[in-house]
């Protein structure tokens, strides 16, 4: 819709006075010879287009061109000033930025006064003219929808430190001041849109205000659409008219571009998320805005439709004009419903990971990347050795993430299902912001007294049951699981350990012994003298099958074997550690009634019992924080790591104070990092944000949705064996033959890869390298899960035409 234009002086009483107030009348001629005598300029005058100012192109002899401005009567003095004070600061701080610039009279005033023949005075300014094209709602293309809301940020930018005191004025576009439309939806004569205004006046007001009025506010341009954005091709060249500036909360300048660009659109969300991408590559904007995002845009175009009803009953000879474009603002508000917000918000998340344009982004291209991939993969192989893995045949070279997105260095966005260290999603900005305060504040050596890790200690043995109330703070999962070798063989007396076939518990020397799946019994290497394995209670390829009578006791009796096997080395188990999702045997949840019979045995044959949580813990499995909380047992040592920062490097250990003792009369124990005041304020950033986001509560709901998906698939693709795990720690085991289960590990490698090029990060696991590992950050969700399938169901048709 045509809406009343520029620079208003009032919320909706006020609206009218400027409106009604009538626009100058000056001839070109008179307008000639304003800018003649008080600004010097020698130009002839074009009128331009104005509701109630009057404006016109001037074009000097020596080719420059200007707009001279004479201000309705009735506009208050004090935002014209506002107006030519934000344009000189933009000017002074950001002068790339294309805005119009002011042009001083001879004598350095920044305006003039003239009196009208009506006997009136007028505010008369000059300002630069802007060559370009005015922006067209209905070509949208996405670079310049990035660029479009990549330009309100850095105007807002360039705002920034900018303020008068007219900035809070009563504005009728001021979204702050939307309820007060409410006392005009009587003119909107159409019921059913009469009621959908009304209620998003009603919830603006109810929900939203109290939001909105939370976040970071500035004085903004509040009106970036396409009556005043230039562009050029796929390139926004400029901005003009300041008449809607006000102070107000950030994020708003995103519903004007919004509401207006998407109206057109033939895919609406995916160009609304554009343009806050385009915002966000700039400055980075926070959780709060863009869930309110949605609602900012069905007020405004609620606006437009209340305004345009309500003038057209006053200028029944303007409808045309006024109501232009107020069918679709209706229209957009019925789509708007349908959608809902969950959709939006979740496709600005989305989009907002995607990297916008390196002149804006917050990362820039390695010089490696432009020579080439292969050149940062020899660096590699010469710099840490040719062992050390990568990932993929092609492999991956990231440069960013966000939330379930890792960002390539060419920009694209992949689905990230594999990695469960960013376990409450990459860089999640509540614990950047932790991280990033306390590194700003104090990050010291671990011998003096402070508070976080205190509160850290307790945070953490609040959740754990019995007497596992002491904490040991190390830098990673090998460290708690060596820690906890220490702390078992100083309390038991003992040094012999048990631990599953094929498990894997980290890199120091001692827990390297305890690794089976690194060393490998087939690849040559025996167990240590000190060590027993016992085998993964699989049921579906095992030693015991599910269908074998009594499969579990048979598992549990191979304790007894073990421990029989390490007395006749003449050792005595110190402690037996169970990966709670044994995930280097395959992915696999123990069965009911498997690890309490086994906690048994083996405290019977005096060792203690560790349950190694560092990948299945902090709510993975979805029904419990811990794992071993599925199995109605209570560990004597729990080691944390992986997801415990969300990637920073830090691991616990917790364990009785009986245990603690009992190594600190024979030895001293002491982690220079380990707990830390930077570890610690990110511990308990994670620690919130699993619990106020639900993420464990999430991880059963996505999980059980996404196993059920991959099951479905199980019947169009034989290669699909078994789908097994818990919440989103999941296993599918890809076999050949569902007689033989001939392990189909060429063909797990290969859907792999594809899965790759479908944009989709998935991980491979167990002893015959068969089953595919998908544990994504936990903010994986619904929508997530189904495109996972898909891609899921592409890359095993892929593979279902490869060559055993
Ligand atoms: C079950 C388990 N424990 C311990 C570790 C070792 O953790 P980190 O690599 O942080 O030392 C791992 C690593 O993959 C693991 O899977």
């Amino acid at each position: 819709m045509a809406k009343p234009s520029q620079s208003q002086t009032g919320a909706v009483a006020k609206a009218e006075t400027v409106l009604e107030a009538q626009a100058p009348a000056f001839s070109v001629q008179q307008a000639e010879a304003i800018a003649r005598r008080a600004f010097n300029i020698r130009a002839s005058a074009h009128p331009l287009d104005s509701e109630r100012d009057q404006n016109f192109r001037l074009r000097a002899k020596g080719g420059s061109e200007w707009v001279l401005k004479i201000a309705n009567p009735a506009e208050n003095p004090a935002l014209l000033d506002m107006q030519t004070q934000a344009l000189l600061h933009i000017a002074r701080v950001d002068p790339s930025l294309t805005v119009p610039r002011v042009k001083a009279t001879p004598d350095g005033a920044l305006f003039d006064e003239i009196d009208g023949s009506d006997g009136r005075r007028f505010i008369v300014r000059v300002l630069s003219f802007l060559p370009g094209q005015l922006l067209d709602d209905a070509t949208l293309h996405p670079a310049l929808g990035r660029d479009v809301g990549a330009m309100a940020a850095r105007l807002a930018c360039a705002l920034r430190g900018f303020f008068h005191p007219a900035a809070r004025h009563e504005l009728l576009w001021d979204l702050i001041q939307a309820p007060a439309l409410r006392m005009r939806t009587h003119h909107i004569e159409e019921q059913g849109r009469r009621r959908v205004v009304e209620e998003i006046f009603d919830h603006f007001d109810a929900v939203v205000l109290p939001q909105l009025k939370k976040l970071r506010a500035q004085v903004i341009h509040n009106d970036v659409s396409c009556r005043n954005t230039l562009v050029d091709g796929n390139r926004v060249t400029g901005v003009i008219d300041f008449g809607d500036l006000i102070h107000a909360p950030l994020v708003c300048d995103l519903a004007v571009p919004i509401a207006e660009l998407i109206r057109e659109h033939p895919d609406p969300i995916a160009a609304a998320a554009e343009i806050t991408a385009g915002y966000h590559a700039v400055t980075a904007l926070e959780d709060d805005e863009l869930r309110l995002i949605f609602d900012l845009v069905s007020t405004r175009c609620a606006m437009e439709v209340a305004v345009a009803n309500w003038r057209v009953c006053d200028h029944p000879e303007n409808a045309d004009y006024i109501m232009a474009g107020v069918t679709q603002a209706g229209a957009q508000l019925d789509r708007m419903r349908e959608w809902g917000e969950e959709r939006m918000y979740t496709a600005f998340r989305r989009a907002c990971a995607t990297p916008v344009s390196i002149e804006f982004s917050d990362f820039s291209p390695s010089p490696a990347n432009e020579d080439n991939m292969q050149s940062l993969i020899e660096r590699r192989r010469q710099l840490l050795g040719p062992e050390v893995e990568l990932s993929y045949d092609n492999p991956v070279h990231v440069v960013r993430g966000e939330g379930v997105w890792l960002i390539n260095d060419t920009g694209r966005s992949l689905l990230d299902a594999y990695n469960n260290v960013p376990s409450v999603g990459h860089c999640h900005p509540v614990v950047v912001q932790a991280l990033a305060r306390q590194a700003a504040t104090l990050n010291t050596n671990t011998r003096y007294l402070y508070t976080s890790v205190i509160e850290y200690a307790e945070r953490l043995t609040a959740t754990m049951p019995g007497d596992l109330s002491v904490c040991m703070f190390v830098c990673s999962g090998s460290e708690a699981n060596d820690l906890a070798w220490r702390l078992a063989k100083a309390h038991t007396g003992n040094a012999g350990g048990i631990v599953m076939e094929d498990a894997y518990h980290g890199t120091t020397d001692a827990v390297y012994e305890l690794s089976p799946a690194d060393y490998g019994i087939d690849k040559g290497r025996s167990l240590a003298e000190h060590i027993a394995t016992v085998p993964a209670p699989d049921g579906y390829r095992g030693r015991f099958r599910r269908d074998d009578p009594g499969y579990v006791d048979r598992y549990v009796a191979c304790f007894d074997d073990a421990i029989a096997s390490l007395a006749t080395r003449g050792f005595a188990p110190a402690a037996y550690y169970l990966d709670l999702v044994l995930c280097s045997n395959g992915i696999m949840i123990p069965p009911p009634g498997y690890l309490s019979a086994a906690f048994r045995k083996v405290r019977a044959a005096g060792g203690l019992c560790v349950a190694d949580e560092v990948q299945s813990g902090f709510g993975r499995t979805g029904d419990h924080l811990w794992g071993f909380q599925a199995h109605d047992v209570v560990p004597d040592i729990v080691t944390l790591g992986k997801p415990i920062g969300n990637g920073l490097s830090m691991a616990a250990v917790v364990t009785t104070p009986a245990i603690v003792a009992s190594l600190m009369q024979k030895t001293d124990f002491f982690s220079t990092t380990g707990g830390n005041p930077v570890a610690c304020a990110v511990g308990l950033a994670v620690l919130d944000v699993l619990e106020q986001e639900g993420l464990q509560q999430r991880a059963a709901r996505v999980g059980a949705k996404l196993r059920s998906h991959i099951e479905k698939l199980a019947d169009q693709h034989p290669l699909i064996g078994e789908v097994r795990g818990a919440g989103l720690f999941i296993g599918v085991e890809l076999v050949r033959d569902h007689s033989t289960l001939e392990p189909a590990a060429k063909e797990t490698a290969a859907v792999v890869n594809r899965m790759l090029e479908l944009g989709v990060l998935v991980g491979i696991e167990g002893p015959c390298s068969n089953v595919l590992k998908i544990r994504p950050p936990l903010v994986f969700d619904e929508n997530h899960a189904l495109q996972f399938t898909d891609a899921l169901d592409q890359a095993l048709q892929a593979s279902d035409q490869i060559e055993p």
